[in-house]
């Protein structure tokens, strides 16, 4: 996300006056929750709270990022042998005419150097990122019903090493891997109040009582308040922000567990029995360094990485990670001072969601603003003025785990407060500088971009929200950087008119397909380009003003980011190659490694699908995309806009 909330508007409100949040909120609980607001004194400490605890007989420490963790490593053991038989039988599914995909595999199975590696990205955006990316990640994955079709990806997800998300993206892997790997399949048939997913209330509403969350709305507040409370009263220097609210509201929406619990870690990923065995690709979750109102650039914000393991980066000016459980510890230069304790729990599910899309928590100050009963505006005013001005827009990671780490590259090596913000800030909307390390080895990346590109002030004038390529110019131009790049590649990406005017911000599009011609001499992956755009919906749905959305609206989110993975199944006119044509990017690298023959089937994929190296910089047309199969009619949808109609510069 790239938007700085400037101020809030109550025009689009009038409407929305008698819309269900509304009616709810004034409801006599709502006056009975009056005690809610009031702080919480003594007490017990609760699973949202971090808390001191005997560390392990080897202490936690802070390591230095000249590779990829051990644990990773041993990890990646298991990954790599786990993926040949889902991609032999994928790959031998699509197709690829006059290569037997599934021999090739076969015959260097033995060998993981050899093998395809592939990696998946979601972009931030929202709701609108997270259902279009699930979509994706629905046609992806193998255990969706009809998904392994003719002409269809399924399988793409079991033969995938790395997955990774960014705020709503985020959002779309925390809902997966936070509750035991389910399906998108299993989210939208489980469609009961408290389940996960039911996105017709807002986070303002609250969730629906019924199922595991048996809040009411006075009750649910009052779980945000006590919980962030808890954190903020634990021994230790925890300072919250409204990120913690944030994340534990979200966190109703998107674990599923009574009350959205507050007790699950991100950690605990990793002790989950599939994540254990590696069954599936290995999460990785990014959000960005920055001071409280400070302005990012591309070209030099420090890129945070989560993954089940670790938190931490890459990149020159942190190069350490932290170990993810132990987070909240009293890290100094690198070690634990001697005499003190480890601390468990600040590594809490929603609070790594929340960090992702730490930008939306603006949306949160608007609240009082808006049509909110002042009783309960009021209160949360209160809480809010205590804890945050309104600069404070960032997650709170104090202690700063960095903290006396790297001194001569890190900026942050001398402050006890690490402040970490929306992954999106940065330009970098899709999660990519994970997946092009070079230790990771990443072959080919699908890249699905619901990013809001196509916003005003625009020149021309064109349908709002839908991507334009932007996300890859910024992640190019930062790998031009010499400092920042530190050893990483990245395809040439050409200008956003170029990628407009070639029409590869409407259909999928190759970068990087030739190995021997990228930005530096390191590997990168090649980059399958998926941008969202209306196949059989108008997906274009606005991130900070669409907080709602019905099932119907919800599943033809999810109907259409299927399509744009799928090519409608390879269905679309002109588009009949598309299942075989991702069969040739996901081998392309290991055949240049293997010395092995492209086959012909391959080549004129990547005459079709590649930026051959043209440029078209004229400014084009206004984009109004077309629909491109029959649109899916919504009978019921809910308005939502009413709380935080906001204006929206851009930040540039
Ligand atoms: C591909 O090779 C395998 C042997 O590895 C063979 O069993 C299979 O029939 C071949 N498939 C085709 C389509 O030729
Ligand atoms: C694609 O396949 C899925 C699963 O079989 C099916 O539900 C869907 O209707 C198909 N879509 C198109 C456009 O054919
Ligand atoms: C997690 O899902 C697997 C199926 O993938 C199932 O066997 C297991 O029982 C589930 N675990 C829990 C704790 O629900
Ligand atoms: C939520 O948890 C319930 C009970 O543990 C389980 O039956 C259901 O499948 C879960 N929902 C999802 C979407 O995984
Ligand atoms: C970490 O340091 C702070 C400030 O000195 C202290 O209050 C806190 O108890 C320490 N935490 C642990 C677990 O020792
Ligand atoms: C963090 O919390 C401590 C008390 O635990 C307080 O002294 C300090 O001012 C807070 N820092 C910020 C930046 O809010
Ligand atoms: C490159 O990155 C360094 C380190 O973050 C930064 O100081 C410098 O300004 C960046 N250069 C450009 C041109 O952005
Ligand atoms: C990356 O940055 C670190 C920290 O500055 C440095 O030690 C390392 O040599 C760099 N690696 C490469 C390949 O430039
Ligand atoms: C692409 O998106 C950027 C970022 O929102 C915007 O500044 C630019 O005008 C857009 N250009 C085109 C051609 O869509
Ligand atoms: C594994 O494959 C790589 C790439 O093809 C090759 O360079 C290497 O020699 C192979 N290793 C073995 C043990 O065969
Ligand atoms: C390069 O790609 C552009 C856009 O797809 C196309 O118009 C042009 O004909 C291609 N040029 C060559 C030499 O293939
Ligand atoms: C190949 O590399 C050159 C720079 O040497 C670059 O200008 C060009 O765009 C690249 N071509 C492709 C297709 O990436």
């Amino acid at each position: 996300m790239k938007f700085q909330v400037l101020a809030v508007s109550a025009l689009s409100c009038v409407a929305s006056a008698s819309s269900v949040g509304r009616k709810e909120l004034e409801a006599p609980t709502a006056y009975d929750a009056l005690d809610v607001f009031r702080r919480a004194t003594a007490q017990a400490p609760n699973g949202y709270a971090p808390e001191p605890v005997d560390c392990p007989s080897t202490k936690p420490s802070i390591r230095t990022a000249n590779g990829l963790s051990s644990e990773e490593k041993s990890w990646l053991q298991k990954r790599r042998p786990n993926t040949v038989q889902p991609m032999k039988e994928f790959l031998a599914r699509l197709d690829i005419k006059n290569f037997n995909a599934s021999a090739y595999i076969e015959k260097h199975k033995s060998n993981a150097t050899a093998l395809p590696n592939i990696g998946i990205a979601f972009s931030g955006g929202g709701y609108r990122a997270m259902l279009n990316g699930g979509g994706a990640f629905a046609a992806f994955d193998s255990r969706t019903p009809g998904s392994t079709g003719a002409g269809q990806l399924g399988g793409l997800l079991q033969s995938s090493t790395y997955i990774a998300g960014l705020s709503g993206g985020g959002w779309l892997l925390g809902s997966i891997y936070a509750n035991n790997f389910t399906s998108i399949q299993n989210i939208i048939d489980r469609n009961g109040n408290g389940d996960i997913w039911q996105l017709s209330n807002s986070i303002f509403v609250g969730p629906k009582d019924g199922g595991l969350q048996i809040l009411s709305q006075a009750d649910y507040y009052k779980n945000l308040v006590d919980t962030v409370t808890s954190k903020e009263e634990s021994p230790g220097t925890f300072n919250v922000s409204l990120t913690d609210f944030w994340a534990r509201a979200l966190a109703f929406q998107f674990v599923n567990a009574t009350d959205g619990g507050p007790a699950f870690t991100w950690s605990s990923i990793q002790d989950d029995d599939d994540f254990k065995n590696a069954n599936n690709p290995f999460p990785l979750l990014v959000a960005i360094e920055r001071n409280p109102g400070e302005t990012l650039i591309s070209t030099s914000a420090t890129n945070i990485e989560f993954n089940p393991y670790e938190m931490g980066s890459y990149d020159p000016t942190l190069y350490g990670f932290a170990p993810l459980k132990y987070l909240g510890s009293n890290f100094t230069s690198g070690q634990i001072p001697n005499g003190e304790q480890c601390v468990r729990g600040f590594d809490n599910a929603g609070f790594i969601m929340g960090t992702s899309s730490s930008l939306f928590n603006q949306v949160l100050l608007n609240i009082g603003t808006q049509d909110v009963p002042a009783i309960i505006n009021n209160a949360i005013q209160g809480i809010l003025t205590r804890i945050a001005d309104n600069d404070d827009d960032i997650a709170d990671y104090t202690p700063n785990p960095f903290l006396g780490f790297n001194g001569r590259e890190n900026p942050s090596a001398d402050v006890s407060r690490l402040t970490l913000v929306d992954g999106g800030e940065d330009l970098q909307n899709l999660p990519l500088i994970p997946l092009i390390q070079p230790q990771r080895k990443v072959d080919v990346v699908f890249a699905v971009d619901s990013s809001a590109d196509t916003v005003e002030p625009m020149n021309p004038v064109s349908a709002e929200n839908w991507p334009n390529g932007t996300s890859l110019v910024a992640t190019f131009q930062r790998t031009t950087n010499r400092t920042m790049q530190n050893g990483t590649a990245f395809p040439y990406i050409p200008d956003v008119n170029t990628i407009v005017n070639f029409g590869f911000n409407n259909r999928p599009a190759f970068f990087g397909c030739d190995a021997n011609n990228l930005t530096t001499n390191a590997s990168s992956p090649i980059i399958v380009y998926l941008p969202n755009a209306p196949y059989v919906f108008l997906s274009n749905t606005s991130t900070f003003d669409k907080l709602a959305y019905s099932d119907e609206e919800r599943n033809a989110m999810l109907t259409n980011g299927y399509n744009i993975a799928t090519m409608a199944n390879s269905t679309l006119s002109g588009y009949e190659d598309w299942s075989t044509c991702v069969g040739c990017a996901i081998i392309s690298r290991s055949l240049t490694r293997t010395g092995t023959q492209v086959p012909a089937a391959c080549k004129s994929c990547f005459t079709k699908y590649c930026w051959n190296g043209t440029l078209a910089t004229d400014t084009p047309a206004p984009y109004f995309p077309e629909m491109k199969l029959a649109a899916i009619k919504i009978q019921n949808g809910v308005e939502s806009g009413c709380y935080f109609s906001l204006f929206l510069d851009l930040k540039k």
